[in-house]
């Protein structure tokens, strides 16, 4: 996102605490009907369920069931130095002879004493763009156009090999003992408004018919589709090395979006990790502050359901906050970053978020934030609130994923993922 389209659309953003709207937040442990939530059974049964279905219907839209996938091999070889093996699967949605079909990869360190923990989230600008060996092919698919002379047209061009690979240190996240999934968000659904024809919108769509219109999967929902269909695959890859019981699901800003879908949707995700988020992710809604629900519809009008426009310059008439989608992780650990520069995303509101969350966590026996209570208080840059399940940290610096933000999402993963620990 470049700063000069913010005001494409006429929108000048609000950058002023003391301008926020006055708002309540919608309380996680309260019913829709009034009823308090004292127990985790009432948890579990009631309110988890309903929250889901209010922000399928309200936010993300509604999925199709889960398809059988097929598997297809095209490449296993030792890279780095023989620190790991990387394999390249496609994975395909359906059984239908048009299915979509995605190309996950998969790297997994060869020196480990049995399955290894993982993480698994989706790219930018396509699994050639995560490391610049030539022998990755050059994804054929739909790209934005890059900003850096990586595309020509919609297509990538070589120069766009390894352009991603600082958000992707995998030498050191091998080095620490985990694998590392992949897949281009492209593959599953291209980004861009086509009426959802394309990716599996158009050849899983059918299966939504029954739901309102206004109501079917954006492609927020489609890419969160993609990886638990990913986490399916590593699933039945039991020869690959990897614990599928531990496999933490982590994105980048739309992708941590869809990172924080895929974790409130698909339990299997032992660990929830939102990089730079922002609106429509973990930033709350209700502040209104730098990037809004109005701003976020107007320009990418096929991420969310239609129902979300209801909401646009209207936050408080949204039966849910973005809060309660970090709850629905609950009580696996998730873990929330920001940046000091990307006020667009709302670090405040991030923060906000992940301690509003708290009481359900604690409600269903973790420490939350940790300590006695969440901090009142927003912690400074690198100061990391990591000690209970909900983490979080503020990293100086631009929209992006650093190997500062790695450091402290493999320790994360450490005390939450690694046995003995
Ligand atoms: C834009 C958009 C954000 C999004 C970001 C990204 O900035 O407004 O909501 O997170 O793109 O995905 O890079």
């Amino acid at each position: 996102f470049h700063p000069s389209n913010r005001s494409v659309m006429g929108f000048e953003p609000n950058y002023d605490e003391s301008k926020i709207p006055e708002y309540t937040l919608p309380d996680p442990l309260v019913t829709q009907s009034g009823s308090p939530v004292t127990t985790a059974e009432q948890w579990n049964t009631v309110r988890r369920p309903e929250l889901l279905a209010l922000f399928e219907k309200h936010v993300y839209g509604v999925s199709p069931p889960p398809c059988p996938i097929r598997r297809k091999h095209v490449s296993s070889k030792t890279v780095f130095d023989g620190l790991a093996t990387r394999t390249e699967i496609d994975v395909l949605f359906g059984s239908a002879d048009d299915a979509t079909s995605m190309r996950m990869m998969v790297y997994v360190p060869k020196q480990r004493a049995g399955a290894v923990p993982a993480f698994l989230g989706l790219n930018f600008q396509g699994n050639h763009g995560v490391d610049d060996d030539p022998e990755i092919e050059l994804n054929p698919g739909w790209f934005r156009v890059g900003r850096d002379g990586t595309t020509d047209g919609n297509k990538a061009n070589e120069k766009s090999r390894g352009a991603t690979a600082s958000r992707w240190p995998l030498q050191m996240i091998l080095k620490r003992g985990y694998a590392v999934a992949t897949i281009y968000y492209g593959d599953i659904d291209p980004d861009f408004d086509d009426g959802f024809n394309n990716g599996i919108h158009g050849t899983l769509g059918d299966q939504v018919a029954h739901v309102a219109p206004e109501s079917r999967w954006g492609s927020i929902a489609a890419w969160a589709y993609g990886l638990s269909r990913g986490l399916d695959c590593l699933e039945a890859e039991t020869d690959l090395g990897i614990d599928a019981a531990k496999v933490a699901v982590l994105g980048h800003s739309r992708l941590g979006k869809t990172a924080l879908w895929a974790g409130a949707t698909d339990p299997r995700f032992a660990m929830v990790i939102s990089n730079n988020s922002g609106c429509g992710g973990a930033a709350l809604s209700r502040r209104a502050i730098g990037e809004t629900v109005g701003r976020i519809n107007e320009a990418f009008p096929h991420w969310f359901c239609d129902q979300f426009t209801e909401y646009n310059e209207n936050e408080d008439a949204c039966p849910v906050d973005q809060h309660e989608l970090i709850a629905l992780a609950a009580p696996r650990p998730i873990y929330v970053a920001s940046a000091t520069e990307d006020q667009w995303a709302d670090p405040k509101g991030e923060f906000l978020a992940a301690a509003a969350a708290d009481p359900v966590y604690r409600l269903l026996g973790t420490d939350g934030m940790g300590g006695d209570a969440p901090p009142a208080k927003m912690p400074a840059a690198e100061q990391p609130i990591n000690s209970g399940v909900v983490g979080y940290h503020l990293r100086t610096g631009k929209h992006a994923v650093t190997d500062y933000d790695w450091q402290q999402y493999l320790d994360f993963a450490d005390r939450h993922m690694k046995d003995g620990r």
